[in-house]
């Protein structure tokens, strides 16, 4: 027996002991929602397994009633109560201490409590809401990470499965939601108590209670599962797309995972004041009303997509996630990487025309531009404290993982893969997994080495760059870890490399695990009947040029680079067209990277950018939007003679499919294309386009008059904001305060954010700082602040920087307690370019950091580092004025 002495044992301990474990939680709870406070009481059926004197749980934010706390045991007749009740606030525990060994076996704790409902948005808190031109409070939970136990005492580890059965004691006017259907409602005057059904075992941070005012559609599943989405009253009709996709996509589901949807009922709710962007708490998925509600006339085609896409991934957690629980957080990207990845083949299932997995390109380089950082983490991290699960909500769990999912469902070939998630899903139902049991049912399915393969991806953080070179039809295959900074890692990995010679028609597929490798290509090429002779002969004058594309499609998790004569035919192909849009994104991501990372000149970048000129692609078009404002801010510092010139070329590189587009929408027209038109403008409008602002001024003064008016549909919508605030100066705000009576008037919050995000790309710093100081202003919802930050412009930095050191103090209070505060430094901090700026950056947090935003901050610092030097490393760029020159005034 280890437990004999003081509580002191239990403090700091990364994990709670497991010598009981609870079964059966019952839950009462009693919101006040006008003096925002709640009342509670827990009976916990827990398994004693091994003797003790203790029982550890977490709490926090609660006053105990120590009174109420006892126990009793199945194995005798008495109670016991506590001798000792001790809150370690510190690490969130509750250490209750008995003077005697308690019984081994079953038994029941019961504890009362109270607690506040905060506007924290997480734990039980408050969201506010309108009614009637009433402010209305509601009551909503956010559990996940860590936040179960500011609701109730419990296990509040992934790993501690329960059932809960849940009471609640509400407003009789109300509507009352929790994970399980209703099994009885009783009136009691002004009161209504509400007793869910018991739920099947599940982790606590997936419980979920709403209590508000709501209406709702419904739609019933083929097989009789009730479907609803809850919304603010009188916008019921904006959740009829939201719920088709859902009745769509458990089907779909179902299929994929062979294991039908595990709940009676699944509601959706959309919640006013949320942190994240959904929960996919067990059979009551709360979002964000961006993330769930679409309006036809004012929700634009990529609002559409986002409701798409969280909504299928939310579902996909209710399977892997919630049937199938990571043992512990260091698993988290099991649960999110995997959500990521299967809401896309959802979502190309009901949308094909969409062309996601193109688009999830985008995701994938996010997840590479964070990991090229020396401060990435790997994907599966070691989390010693609670307050380090925040943190790792990152692209590396999401986006990293969903890419080597993709990566090795690529390499196992789809039904293998489908196999091996079906028989996964069903072997760890209702239980907990970690990384290498997926692992392990892969390889027994597939019978290739999927652990070895897959740990170096998942072990250590950072991935390689491939180059490619080409000696007499041989090619010479060399791997190290990529990095930003331009310095090279010593991380090694087994990479899955394909390639094509020529055409599509065949692929060679080969694991590099060495640090060098050589293929003759000789009879590949042969097979694929490509031009043998100018291969790796240096010579393509002939007029016919040969390519050689590795990484097909991106399927890979690293870059590559190319030795001049390879890169060389592919950019010939790109502008004879010969490449898919997927190469055709990843060859210019790598490049554009390789250009960062100091390894290749700006010149010859912007070089390979005129080659995207005849681009029609959304998501290639999109990637040339983000490198050109990259370039932008960049060459602003670097060669600020230049940058008029290069803003013209970008200018001429985006008109060819802006010009194709119009401002107009077309009858029928597609889904990308609106999207496209979208961020084209946008694009043009930033880079100051005459043309562009002129029509957007014209369109937006149409529609301040008729927000109806067919002129600026949503879609176009942003890019008139953008050109109105670009026209805002001090002297004259007048654009300002009309995107600000836009903001007041409309309910839409996809519209407000719209707005938010476009304020803070004024060219004038004092109306960026005033911009600033309305997101801290009640007008704003604390959930929405960070869209206005992600929209500062380069003129507007230094004074964010200043409102940022000057604000901190209010923003950690506000924000600081969940993940959003992270946010707040690196949209401000990491588009610098100076050294000085670093180190300012370091000073300033040295004192100030907290451990939610420790790594967060070391690479917003890094990035900046990474810019100086790229900054330096064009200032040396000889010929790059006349590149620029040409490109600039090049007539196509
Ligand atoms: N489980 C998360 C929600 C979450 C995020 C809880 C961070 C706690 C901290 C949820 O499934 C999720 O991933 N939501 C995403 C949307 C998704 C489409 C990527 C989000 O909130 O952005
Ligand atoms: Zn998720």
């Amino acid at each position: 027996m280890a437990n004999e002495q003081s509580i002191d044992q239990f403090r700091s301990q990364p994990r709670l002991p497991r010598f009981a474990a609870p079964k059966r939680y019952e839950i009462f709870l009693k919101p006040d929602l006008i003096a925002c406070k709640f009342a509670g009481s827990v009976r916990i059926t827990i398994d004693v397994a091994s003797a003790t004197r203790f029982f550890v749980l977490n709490a926090a934010d609660l006053v105990i009633d120590n009174d109420s706390i006892s126990f009793t045991s199945q194995s005798s007749p008495k109670e016991f109560r506590p001798s000792e009740i001790a809150v370690v606030e510190k690490d969130d525990i509750l250490v209750l201490r008995f003077d005697e060994v308690l019984p081994l076996g079953e038994g029941v704790l019961g504890i009362r409590f109270d607690g506040t409902l905060n506007d924290q948005m997480k734990g039980f808190y408050r969201s506010v809401y309108e009614h009637n031109g009433e402010k209305k409070n509601m009551a909503v939970t956010q559990f996940e990470p860590t936040d179960a136990r500011r609701c109730f005492p419990c296990w509040d580890e992934p790993a501690f499965k329960s059932t809960f059965k849940i009471t609640l004691e509400v407003p009789s006017e109300l509507v009352a939601l929790s994970n399980m259907p209703v099994v009885e409602e009783k009136r009691d005057g002004i009161v209504k108590t509400f007793i869910f059904q018991e739920s099947p075992i599940m982790s606590t941070y997936l419980v979920a209670v709403v209590v508000g005012l709501f209406d709702y559609v419904e739609a019933i599943s083929p097989d009789g599962i009730k479907i609803r989405v809850y919304c603010q009253v009188g916008k019921a009709n904006q959740g009829k797309f939201a719920l088709d996709v859902a009745v769509k996509t458990l089907d779909i589901y179902k299929t994929y995972f062979a294991v039908p949807y595990s709940l009676p009922k699944l509601d959706m709710v959309a919640i006013p004041d949320f942190a994240a962007g959904a929960m996919e708490n067990y059979g009551l998925v709360t979002y964000r009303e961006t993330a769930l509600l679409y309006d036809d006339r004012h929700s634009a085609a990529a609002n559409k997509q986002r409701v798409a896409i969280v909504v299928a991934h939310e579902l996909a957690h209710q399977w892997f996630g919630n049937l199938v629980t990571m043992e512990w957080w260091t698993h988290l990207w099991l649960n999110e990487g995997f959500a990521t990845w299967v809401s896309y083949l959802a979502a190309d299932s009901l949308f094909p025309e969409w062309k996601i997995w193109t688009q999830f390109l985008d995701d994938y380089t996010t997840g590479l531009r964070l990991d090229a950082l020396a401060e990435s983490h790997p994907i599966e991290v070691d989390i010693n404290h609670a307050s380090e699960i925040d943190e790792i909500f990152d692209a590396i769990s999401y986006r990293k993982g969903a890419s080597i999912i993709r990566m090795l469902q690529n390499y196992l070939g789809a039904a293998c893969f489908q196999r091996s998630l079906a028989s996964y899903i069903k072997r760890f139902a209702c239980s907990n997994a970690k990384t290498e049991d997926l692992w392990t049912v892969l390889e027994e399915e597939s019978g290739e080495p999927v652990k070895t393969l897959m740990d170096s991806w998942t072990k250590q953080k950072g991935y390689p760059v491939v180059h490619v070179n080409v000696r007499e039809r041989v090619l010479e295959f060399e791997q190290s870890q990529f990095l930003s900074s331009g310095s090279t890692g010593d991380g090694q990995w087994i990479v899955p490399v394909t390639l094509c010679c020529g055409s599509y028609s065949s692929q060679k597929k080969f694991l590099l695990s060495a640090k060098h490798e050589k293929l003759d290509l000789t009879e590949f090429i042969n097979s694929s009947n490509a031009d043998s002779n100018l291969v790796g002969t240096g010579n393509q004058q002939s007029g016919r040029h040969f390519w050689i594309k590795c990484n097909v499609d991106q399927t890979g998790f690293y870059r590559v680079k190319y030795n001049d004569e390879l890169a060389a035919g592919l950019r010939h192909a790109i502008e004879s067209k010969q490449l898919s849009a997927m190469d055709r994104f990843g060859i210019l991501d790598d490049a554009y990277s390789l250009c960062m990372a100091g390894k290749q000149t700006l010149s010859s970048l912007l070089s390979l950018m005129a080659a995207y000129r005849e681009e029609v692609d959304y998501t290639v078009l999109s990637l040339v939007i983000t490198i050109s404002r990259k370039i932008v801010n960049v060459a602003a510092d670097a060669v600020p003679e230049l940058l008029n010139d290069i803003k013209q070329f970008f200018i001429n590189l985006l008109q060819f499919p802006a010009e194709r587009l119009g401002w107009d929408s077309k009858e029928g027209e597609g889904h990308l294309d609106m999207m496209l038109r979208g961020e084209l403008l946008v694009a043009l409008a930033e880079l100051g386009h005459d043309v562009t602002q002129h029509e957007a001024l014209r369109c937006f003064g149409v529609y301040l008059d008729d927000r109806n008016t067919s002129l600026l549909p949503p879609d176009t919508r942003k890019a008139a904001y953008v050109a109105v605030m670009q026209a805002v100066n001090s002297m004259d705000k007048s654009g300002y305060e009309n995107l600000l009576k836009v903001y007041r008037e409309t309910d839409l919050s996809q519209e407000k954010t719209r707005i938010l995000s476009s304020l803070a790309s004024c060219l004038d710093p004092e109306v960026v700082r005033d911009v600033l100081n309305f997101l801290l202003s009640p007008e704003v919802r604390n959930q929405d602040a960070i869209f206005g930050l992600a929209g500062v412009s380069r003129e507007g930095r230094d004074v964010a920087w200043t409102w940022l050191k000057d604000n901190w103090e209010h923003i950690k209070k506000t924000w600081g307690s969940g993940y959003l505060v992270g946010r707040f430094v690196t949209y401000i901090v990491s588009p610098f370019c100076s050294d000085e700026k670093a180190k300012e950056a370091e000073e300033f947090f040295a004192t100030r950091s907290t451990p939610s935003i420790v790594r967060t901050l070391k690479q917003s610092i890094e990035r900046v580092g990474i810019n100086t030097k790229w900054v330096q490393s064009i200032r040396k760029e000889g010929p790059l004025g006349e590149v620029v020159k040409e490109l600039a005034y090049r007539k196509y």
